[in-house]
């Protein structure tokens, strides 16, 4: 059976930084507040217009495909994760294709929508895909460009302050030697589903919300020519409750995160024989700089075997492990055979982590 080894890293970060003083000009904020409960002092927004979730997606995975020492036309499946697609659909997969110039159609392309776990997972379905035998160059990148859809008024402070653009993407390669992806552990819990969620474009909350303003009349009224797109309309409830930017319960969200992050982490090591003194290194999902705090002490992990970059970045969701990942290995404190513990939690709930040997 083939070891799925993580052949190319690469990133790619806006160069537009916005600090914390920069988002006070907007909404009621302050440095010490963002700094204080969540370790963030700058994070990176795309220039409007100029970039899309994809072409993010394309810079890292450029970087990533050249450090593999392949070329884009050799990959036979893209695994894209996101939860700020270009389009509602299609996927961002097909986009990413097109954007790397790739004409032949030998290749499969999927969207992950696993928000802050969809790296994870995703590298647990390359995994399985490599070690079946089915493919054997697979491309995985996580991109986000949250900063089109945050609400940036004062109401919407607790979430926009937290999450930033980017993008982080690997090659994942069929290989004979003894590195690579060791196992992967996935969870899910859907009972908290609506405790961070964006609830616009979705079909439920528009037959919820027309049900409350006489769906029926407007459905016989509707103007298909208006709104093409069936279901995806936009009314002024939406528009009011502000149901098409994120939400969530910061508090409940971090409870279960400083739960689950040790429990998924110390799962993949116990089932491979190792303990976390065993780790070279492991990096978290930069959720929050307290979670990642919490959890680094509870493992009872030194500093240097913890790599933590959401300071200037944020939280960049499906992107922020790959960034962290690719970061970590470029600036030499992640080398080739280490022990490396990937994890993540977040919308679902879900959690997930990954243990591997680079
Ligand atoms: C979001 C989070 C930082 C908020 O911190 P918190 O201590 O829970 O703060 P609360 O939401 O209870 O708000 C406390 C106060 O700060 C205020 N506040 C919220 N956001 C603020 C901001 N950006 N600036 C200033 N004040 C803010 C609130 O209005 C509230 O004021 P009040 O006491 O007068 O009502 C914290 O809950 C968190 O990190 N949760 C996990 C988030 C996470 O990891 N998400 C990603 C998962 S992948």
């Amino acid at each position: 059976m083939p070891n799925t080894r993580i052949a190319g890293v690469g990133h790619h970060v806006p160069e537009n930084i916005v600090t914390n003083d920069d988002l006070t000009k907007v909404m009621d904020t302050t440095d010490e507040w963002i700094r204080e409960r969540t370790g963030i002092e700058e994070r990176r927004y795309v220039t409007r217009g100029e970039d899309s979730t994809t072409t993010l997606a394309a810079k890292a995975s450029r970087k990533a495909i050249a450090d593999a020492g392949i070329q884009a036309e050799d990959l036979d499946f893209i695994i894209f994760a996101t939860l700020s697609p270009d389009y509602y659909f299609p996927g961002c997969g097909v986009l990413l294709q097109r954007e790397l110039g790739i004409t032949k159609t030998e290749i499969g392309a999927l969207d992950i929508r696993n928000q802050c776990t969809g790296f994870v997972y995703g590298l647990s379905v390359a995994d399985q895909f490599i070690k079946s035998g089915m493919y054997k160059n697979i491309l995985l990148v996580g991109a986000e460009i949250h900063s089109y859809g945050l609400d940036f008024s004062t109401a919407g402070r607790s979430v926009s302050v937290i999450f930033g653009d980017g993008a982080g993407a690997v090659v994942l390669q069929a290989s004979d030697d003894d590195t690579g992806v060791i196992n992967t552990k996935l969870h899910s819990d859907g009972t908290h589903a609506e405790k961070l969620a964006v609830l616009h474009p979705g079909m439920h909350a528009n037959v919820l919300i027309n049900k409350i303003d006489g769906f029926d009349e407007f459905l016989i009224n509707f103007d298909y020519e208006d709104q093409p797109y069936g279901g995806l309309f936009i009314n002024n409830e939406i528009v009011d409750t502000k149901i098409y930017a994120p939400y969530m319960e910061g508090q409940a969200v971090f409870k279960k995160a400083v739960q689950k992050f040790p429990e998924v982490i110390m799962e993949g090591l116990a089932a491979a024989g190792y303990g976390p003194g065993d780790l070279d290194m492991f990096i978290p999902h930069q959720a929050n700089l307290r979670i990642s705090q919490f959890v680094q002490r509870l493992m009872k992990l030194p500093d240097d075997k913890v790599y933590n970059n959401i300071m200037k970045y944020g939280n960049t969701t499906a992107a922020s492990i790959p960034i962290a990942f690719s970061e970590a290995i470029e600036k030499g404190k992640i080398k080739r055979g280490d022990l490396v513990s990937l994890a993540a939690f977040g919308s679902g709930f879900t959690w997930a982590s990954a243990l591997l040997r680079y």
